[in-house]
């Protein structure tokens, strides 16, 4: 049998009459190009496919009938060397996915988290919205030289090496297919730290809305799915963050595997997440850095106007915004806004620090988005995160509004939430503690949250939101059918994921590995621990996540009982679009009146 090209066959298609042409796309997981994909079907009969935007193959087989098929791997003669264990049925509608050697097509559904509190921002926008969660992209980046440099010594003599690879990046999804030149550079400390390394990808074309994709490793997590979590969870509670869904990875030959692939922060997020639209005035953002126990801490305190007080080891500016030529004046290297910040703070705090009047709250409110900081606290207590802003002041950014002219955090990174270990900072009963759980550091006063938390009032709103957030979204109901969802959609994919650590090619020999499997995965994400075997991990998780969930969601519950959701609370706008839900509302009661009409 003879492949040819779509166009060609359906421009000659009336001078076979008899004859259909089935059409086959399939992305290939090998990382070799001197194979190609083929589709086998009927009698053994092979079509080897052509390769278009690597890795994605494609072709038309002319033949009378095809239902079973199943996809194989050629060699350059286009002798059969590997077949997919899976038996497919041809369908008018798969012919137009893009379908994945060895993975099954189907559609997955995934119950979303359901929201405990409506967001104070829009969190996306009509050209930037988030992906779409039920779909595994295929990333494959063809890059220089560099790269293989970056790969074998992600650290040089101790520091990060940060260096830029020239890539073509690739991105094939079920339904699209893209293209574009851009760069990629590891991403992370601690990350880098294995040999799984995390990467950010930088596009000179737009890939549905965004230039900067971030691929997260996970290597830490047997589940693969807590830092996915956690990012959903935020959402849940109308707090922006960076969005992502899974990808595989391939660069150059190696398979990397499955990966988070997320949203960066960048002036199109905070745009679109933050403001709605790409006319927006965008602000300054800093990343605030606090190396543990030791200090320096980012804790936010005025020292004086002089901007060289605060460094860069600690407030990293992230993305300068060029319309706010106010700062810019002020400091062309983009302090400003953050030195005005801290010292906001502390004439807020010098003034108010004795007064637990609501005047208080409403003079922090001029300037800080109150809210939003106790729901990413409220977070972090159900997370239990362990490098992020409450416990340490890492792991999240200073936002200044330049539009609201006010400011706010926004937190990253979740790969060291929801384990539920006690690790070097909490005390004893640290499972048992809602409130006081982040409090106890060396070489830290935890200056700007406890400042927040002297406060009656503001304690009592991080408790409503604590309560809202335990009793509709982070308990065991409503969160399993959310992760069952999730596991449905990455199952076949975890065990490959899992085994091609020690097939990649790399002299990083100092990079940590973790061997989980398929078991710990299915352990993992329901009830059940993965202990700690040095032998062969080094990483170790003492809850399932469900369990994890069930047990902190149960003792944050407990101690939040006899909280009382306001009103203003209780209504969540679900829909986006409310016009349609009013409408389908509607449309429900003229038609069981109609009903009730007919019969009485
Ligand atoms: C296909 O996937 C299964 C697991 O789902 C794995 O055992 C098998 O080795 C894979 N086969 C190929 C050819 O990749
Ligand atoms: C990488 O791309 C940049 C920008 O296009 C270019 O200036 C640089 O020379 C390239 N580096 C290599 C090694 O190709
Ligand atoms: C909301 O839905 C209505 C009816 O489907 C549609 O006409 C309108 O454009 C939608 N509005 C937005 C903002 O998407």
């Amino acid at each position: 049998m003879k492949i040819q090209s779509l166009s060609l066959l359906l421009s000659t298609l009336t001078a076979f009459a008899n004859a259909t042409i089935f059409g086959f796309n399939v992305v290939s997981l090998t990382g070799q190009q001197n194979t190609k994909l083929g589709v086998k079907y009927n009698n053994n009969e092979v079509a080897v496919l052509n390769p278009t935007v690597y890795p994605l193959y494609s072709g038309g087989v002319n033949a009378n009938k095809i239902d079973k098929y199943k996809y194989v791997i050629v060699d350059d003669t286009g002798k059969v060397i590997e077949e997919e264990n899976i038996e497919r049925t041809y369908s008018e509608e798969n012919s137009k996915i893009n379908e994945v050697f060895n993975r099954t097509t189907k559609s997955v559904t995934i119950p979303p988290l359901p929201k405990a509190l409506k967001s104070l921002y829009p969190m996306g926008s009509k050209k930037f919205t988030p992906f779409p969660n039920n779909e595994i992209f295929n990333i494959y980046a063809n890059c220089n030289e560099v790269y293989e440099d970056i790969k074998n010594q992600p650290f040089k003599d101790g520091v990060r090496n940060d260096a830029i690879s020239n890539c073509t990046i690739s991105i094939i999804t079920p339904t699209e297919t893209f293209q574009s030149t851009g760069v990629i550079r590891p991403i992370g400390f601690g990350s880098r730290l294995y040999k799984k390394l995390s990467w950010i990808i930088k596009l000179d074309k737009k890939f549905m809305g965004r230039k900067a994709i971030k691929v997260r490793a996970m290597a830490t997590d047997p589940t693969l799915m807590r830092e996915k979590f956690n990012t959903d969870l935020y959402a849940a509670v109308g707090v922006p963050v960076q969005e992502g869904t899974y990808a595989r990875v391939i660069i150059n030959q190696d398979v990397w595997g499955l990966y988070y692939a997320m949203d960066s922060l960048s002036k199109n997020w905070f745009s679109a997440y933050l403001h709605g639209g790409d006319k927006a005035k965008v602000g300054t953002d800093y990343k605030l850095i606090s190396t543990h126990p030791t200090g320096p801490y980012a804790d936010l305190k005025y020292q004086g106007d002089d901007v060289a007080a605060y460094t860069s080891d600690v407030y990293q500016v992230d993305e300068i915004s060029t319309q706010d030529t106010e700062a810019i004046q002020k400091d062309p290297q983009g302090k400003y806004r953050l030195v005005q910040f801290t010292k906001l703070f502390d004439e807020w705090n010098g003034k108010y620090q004795n007064d637990n009047s609501e005047a208080a709250v409403d003079a922090l409110k001029q300037f800080l988005d109150v809210e939003t900081t106790l729901r990413i606290m409220a977070v972090e207590t159900l997370t239990l995160a362990e490098d992020n802003f409450w416990l340490v002041m890492s792991n999240v950014a200073l936002y200044y509004n330049l539009e609201k002219n006010n400011y706010v955090f926004i937190p990253f990174d979740f790969d060291e939430t929801l384990k539920g270990i006690q690790g070097d900072y909490f005390k004893e009963n640290y499972l048992d503690d809602c409130l006081t759980w982040a409090t106890d550091i060396p070489n830290f006063d935890h200056y700007f949250t406890n400042s927040l938390m002297r406060h009656p009032l503001i304690v009592e709103r991080f408790k409503i939101i604590l309560a809202k957030t335990v009793r509709d979204t982070f308990n065991h109901d409503s969160a399993s059918s959310h992760i069952d969802g999730l596991v449905n959609l990455i199952h076949e994919d975890v065990e490959w994921n899992f085994g091609l650590i020690d097939k990649l090619q790399s002299s990083y020999t100092e990079g940590q590995v973790n061997h989980f499997t398929l078991k710990n995965f299915e352990d993992n994400v329901n009830n059940s621990p993965v202990p700690y075997d040095k032998e062969i991990n080094v990483n170790d998780a003492p809850y399932g996540l469900k369990e994890y969930i069930t047990l902190r969601g149960d003792k944050c519950g407990t101690f939040t009982k006899d909280v009382v959701i306001p009103a203003s609370d209780l209504v969540v706008d679900d829909e986006p679009n409310s016009t349609i839900s009013s409408y389908k509302v509607t449309l429900f009661l003229i038609l069981s009146q109609f009903i009730l009409f007919l019969f009485f």
